[in-house]
Formats: structure tokens, sequence, C-alpha cells
């Protein structure tokens, strides 16, 4: 069964969450998480889709401020991706932060990606840029509550 739901920082799931960030987004760059890095996440907010007890996607959110939300390391487990669920995680943590008051969604999108995150209604602004080594855009959506 595919359940979509928030992941509490520290725990086991969170450390699954960790695992499959690793794999797909650092690990491919020969990157890995600095501690302290982790240790921020405990004020962020961290949106999972599970497939029985598996996570096989995850995003999270940084409050930036002033009703902004910094959405950040989307990862869909490579065996799972170009299924929808990348789309129905996204929709739902932008639902979750709408309710939380949040008005806009702001990321930082590999060029790769932007395709995606434009079908959800994100819009590129400024110029391109470097992060992790790859190219990016970023990108931002105004969030409307239910
Ligand atoms: C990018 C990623 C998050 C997309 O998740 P996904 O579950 O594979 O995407 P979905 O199946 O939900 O796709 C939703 C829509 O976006 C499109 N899409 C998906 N990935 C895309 C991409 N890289 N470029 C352009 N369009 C894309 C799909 O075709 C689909 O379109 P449709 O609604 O017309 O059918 C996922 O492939 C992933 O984790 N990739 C590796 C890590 C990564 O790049 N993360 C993003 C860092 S910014």
């Amino acid at each position: 069964m595919t359940t979509l739901r928030e992941i509490a920082w520290g725990s086991r799931e969170y450390a699954q969450e960790v695992d499959l960030r690793y794999r797909l987004l650092r690990e491919p760059l020969g990157l890995w998480f600095r501690a302290t890095e982790l240790e921020a996440e405990e004020h962020e907010q961290h949106f999972g889709v599970f497939e029985g007890r598996r996570l096989v996607a995850c995003v999270v959110a940084r409050d930036l401020g002033g009703g902004v939300a910094h959405l950040r390391q989307m990862a869909v487990d490579a065996d799972r991706q170009g299924r929808g669920l990348g789309a129905r995680l996204l929709s739902f943590a932008e639902e979750r932060l709408a309710a939380r008051g949040f008005r806009e969604a702001v990321l930082h999108a590999r060029e790769t990606a932007v395709g995606f995150y434009a079908k959800a209604g994100y819009r590129v602004e400024g110029e391109p840029f470097e992060e992790v080594t790859l190219p990016h855009r970023r990108m931002r959506k105004s969030l409307t509550p239910r």
C-alpha cells in the first residue's frame, strides 16, 4: 500500500530518508552529508511516500521566513521514478505547507528536473547557477490553501 506522510527527524524513517537522499542525490556526485547539515534538519519538515514500510520518495521543506518555504532534497527511488510519485509527493507537501500558512514555495532545481517542476506549476526565475557541481535554476510557485 502506498501512503504519504510526514517523517519525524531522528526517527528510523528519517534514517531511511537520509539513505535515499544519499543514494540518489549525493553518492553519484561523490558527496556526503556533514553532521551539522543533518542536525539543522531537526527544524525542517520532512515528507515521504511509503510502499509498506519502504520509503520510496522524499522532500524536505525549510522555513525561509515571510511565508516562504524552500523545498529541497527531492528524490524518488530509481526503480519508482516515472510513476507519478514525485508529482503526488510535491502536491502533498505543498498542501501541508499551505495549511501551515506558507504562501510561496521556492526551490533550486537541477537543470535536468526543471521540466518536472514546471509541470507542477513552478516558474523559473533568474539566471542559471551551480550547486553541488551541477547547473541549477531557481523556481517559485504560489501556494493556495484548500
Ligand atoms: C525528478 C524526480 C523527482 C521526478 O519524480 P518522478 O516520480 O520520476 O516524476 P513523476 O512520475 O511524478 O512525473 C510527473 C510529470 O513530470 C514529468 N517529469 C518527470 N521527471 C521529469 C524530468 N526530469 N524532466 C521533465 N519532466 C519530467 C513526467 O513525465 C510527468 O509528466 P506527465 O504529468 O505529463 O505525465 C525523480 O525522477 C528523481 O528523483 N530524479 C533523481 C533525483 C533528482 O533529480 N531530484 C531532483 C533534484 S532538484
